[in-house]
């Protein structure tokens, strides 16, 4: 059932190879990804390599290997010359990378690589308010007390390393930064924040606010997404049942508050009126999120039909009024996603994490391919 739309997607990966060469995708920019391509300096230089891993994976043509073995040396580079790194997406970057090398081939030097990127993403730990600061440097009047709900998604990258040296100095980071995360970033409904303060002498908790989203208040989708999947994960490293509570209930707020297509609104509290744009991306991160979290939940759990539905019905409608399959030409594989609306950046394009997701959740289905968030 989803052969057609994945050997699809690895065309357009294969085509992508020449197309894009040693830059690297972000967003799309009127339906392209090559007018807007970078030289691995954002945050989401990850994805590309990700996407190529998979592809990989899935058809062992050596061409993909090839293409991500050469993105794993600009990685290299990248960590090495410190090359707009000043961020918590290190766990984005170097998952996807260096760390889906070492899980698919043991590469030593990619295990190292690895482990010092998890090493970069620690000196984001800040020892007063025990949080891992996402944007800016430390002592940022704005950003030093800031944490926010993708942050998540980059957690997986420390407990990895804690596995991989015996060094539980990165785990136990992890943990209170997820305590953390669940305690402040979630709602007593369930919904999120995208972002919240903490004094930083003190780490009193001081408030949440949003970066992406349509209002302090509001749930900006894709973070929901991110808390998904990202406390799933957590649970799947801790084994801490508050953590795959959270992800599901979570999740059963997400699908219960999707629109009649089933495909995400960029923010679940914008107004109606104008309609309201899209975010595939956010659907994509939530079906890869629900496949891990319903692997995680008890046989008999209560809640496993609905969410088991619930991602049914948005892979479906993905692939079906999203995706661009049978578009040769195309470079993206979902229309439709959001990167910043209010901003004005990308708020109606490909983006390239929603196509690693998209693909992700595929493959697992398909074949019970997983991404590369922990050792299977
Ligand atoms: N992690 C940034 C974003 O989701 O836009």
């Amino acid at each position: 059932m989803w052969k057609t739309a994945i050997e699809d997607a690895i065309d357009k990966i294969r085509n992508n190879i020449a197309k894009f060469g040693d830059a690297y995708p972000h967003v799309g920019q009127q339906g392209r990804y090559s007018g807007l391509l970078n030289a691995n300096q954002e945050w989401t230089s990850g994805f590309w390599p990700g996407m190529l891993w998979l592809a990989y994976e899935y058809t062992k043509d050596p061409l993909f290997r090839d293409a991500a073995v050469k993105k794993v040396e600009s990685f290299s580079n990248r960590l090495r010359t410190n090359d707009s790194i000043d961020h918590h997406d290190i766990g984005f970057l170097y998952s996807l990378s260096s760390k889906a090398q070492w899980i698919i081939e043991k590469d030593e030097a990619a295990k190292e690589l690895t482990l010092k990127a998890a090493d970069k993403l620690m000196t984001r730990w800040r020892v007063k308010g025990q949080f891992i600061q996402a944007w800016g440097p430390l002592g940022d009047k704005e950003q030093g007390g800031r944490i926010i709900i993708d942050c998540l998604m980059n957690l997986p990258l420390l407990f990895w390393a804690s596995q991989t040296t015996g060094d539980d100095s990165y785990a136990k980071a992890a943990v209170i930064h997820a305590e953390k995360s669940r305690r402040y970033l979630v709602r007593g409904d369930d919904s999120s924040y995208h972002t919240f303060h903490f004094d930083q002498e003190s780490g009193e908790p001081l408030g949440g606010s949003t970066a992406q989203g349509y209002r302090n208040g509001s749930t900006w989708t894709r973070g929901q997404a991110w808390g998904v999947y990202g406390f799933a994960l957590s649970y799947r490293y801790t084994r801490d049942p508050l953590y795959l509570e959270t992800s599901k209930r979570m999740a059963k707020y997400f699908l219960r508050h999707l629109p009649e297509d089933q495909v995400a609104l960029w923010d679940i509290d914008v107004p109606s009126d104008p309609v309201p744009y899209r975010d595939s991306s956010a659907s994509a991160i939530i079906c890869a999120g629900l496949l891990e979290l319903i692997e995680l939940l008890p046989s008999d759990d209560i809640d496993r039909d609905e969410l088991q539905q619930g991602l049914e019905r948005s892979i479906t409608s993905l692939m079906t009024k999203y995706a661009t399959i049978g578009n040769r030409d195309s470079e993206g594989l979902l229309q439709h996603g959001s990167y910043s609306v209010r901003g004005g950046n990308a708020p109606d394009d490909f983006m390239i994490w929603g196509d690693y997701y998209y693909l992700e959740a595929l493959l697992r289905l398909e074949r019970g391919m997983k991404g590369y968030w922990y050792e299977s």
